[in-house]
């Protein structure tokens, strides 16, 4: 290892020089010796008032704070550091954390711990209630680092910007997008109700041979982001948006679906009638619900009645658990074939 050595009285200029040409070791510390100090370094360069040598010498090894643990030890009780939220979700450079009532009085602390040791991020954000309304918005606060509740989210070769606030977009269903992309065939057209920022679309339009992709959003914003992202990601040719309800604006597309989404899992069965009435014979429908894991055979059932009723009657081919709303609680996808 190479090391820049120098006099005592040297030590501070020698220090700032070494930082100042990045050239200061990672992993160990300056070492003191007979009125001298070594400073290890990763490369042979000329260093003003000091020497350079190629030195055996054992360096201290320089302790780096790995976790969030080791960086809130000395700050939080053992209590406390029980307590510090494990599960995360990241948005493109923000950190939802959901924090437990008693640490309120340390959030800021534990906001900048994980902002830290995590390089990917840049705000940190406290959920503050779950996503409710018609828009299925939620709220958040920020704790620590850039004052934006709004980033870029990647996934599955597409940008997908977003604001926290002001549209729904949940990181966690990235791989519901890419199963239901998966049985995408080429050429099918392809509706995606409820499309907020248009990360269905945008996913679906990227790694599928669709023909051409739909999506019906009511949430001016979310659509008015869902416009930016499909240029953002130069893809205007293969998804159209609609701004509006679902059941004013369906009737008036003249056309019908080789493929419907519906990832409006609260009322999701409501629409299913208006979805059966656009699909094509033979077609999918991919309809969300949340439920107790005892209570999905039941909901098929559900499904199939209001499918019969609506002369539509259709095959539930799987269900899948792609999410969790609660404990318990799961996010459920029925992937529907219609038999006529
Ligand atoms: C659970 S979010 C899903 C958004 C998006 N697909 C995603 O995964 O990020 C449901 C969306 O449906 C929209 N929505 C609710 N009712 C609607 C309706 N009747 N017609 C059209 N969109 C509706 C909400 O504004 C919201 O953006």
């Amino acid at each position: 290892m190479f090391a820049a050595y120098t006099e005592l009285q040297n030590a501070q200029a020698v220090k700032e020089f070494l930082v100042k040409k990045q050239v200061v070791h990672p992993d160990f510390l300056p070492l003191k010796e007979l009125g001298y100090i070594y400073f290890p370094i990763t490369k042979k360069m000329a260093v003003p008032k000091a020497k350079v040598v190629q030195t055996k010498i054992t360096f201290p090894p320089r302790e780096k704070p790995r976790t969030v643990d080791d960086l809130l030890k000395n700050k939080l009780s053992k209590e406390e550091l029980e307590l510090l939220p494990r599960s995360q979700e990241i948005v493109g450079h923000i950190l939802i954390l959901e924090i437990p009532e008693e640490l309120t009085s340390k959030e800021k602390l534990i906001a900048e711990a994980y902002l830290n040791i995590n390089r990917q991020i840049d705000t940190v954000v406290r959920k503050e209630g779950i996503h409710s309304g018609e828009f299925r918005t939620r709220t958040v606060r920020i704790l620590a680092g850039k004052k934006s509740k709004e980033t870029v989210h990647k996934e599955s070769g597409v940008d997908i910007k977003l604001h926290l606030e002001k549209t729904y977009f949940s990181a966690r269903s990235g791989n519901e997008r890419l199963r239901i992309t998966k049985m995408i065939k080429p050429g099918e057209d392809v509706l995606v109700m409820f499309s907020g920022a248009a990360p269905y679309p945008l996913v679906f339009a990227r790694n599928s041979d669709a023909r051409q992709i739909y999506g019906i959003e009511l949430n001016p914003l979310a659509h008015a982001y869902a416009h930016e992202n499909i240029h953002l990601n130069r893809l205007e040719h293969k998804i159209t948006l609609h701004n509006g309800n679902v059941l004013t604006i369906l009737p008036k597309l003249k056309r019908k679906f080789d493929r419907i989404a519906m990832p409006l899992p609260k009322t999701g069965e409501d629409f299913l009638p208006i979805a059966l009435s656009k699909v094509k014979p033979k077609g999918i429908i991919h309809l969300y619900s949340f439920l107790d894991e005892k209570d999905i055979q039941l909901y098929a059932q559900k499904i199939k009645d209001i499918a019969r009723r609506s002369n539509h009657p259709v095959r539930v081919l799987r269900s899948v658990q792609c999410g969790q709303f609660s404990p318990g609680t799961f996010r459920v996808c029925f992937d529907l074939k219609v038999l006529e």
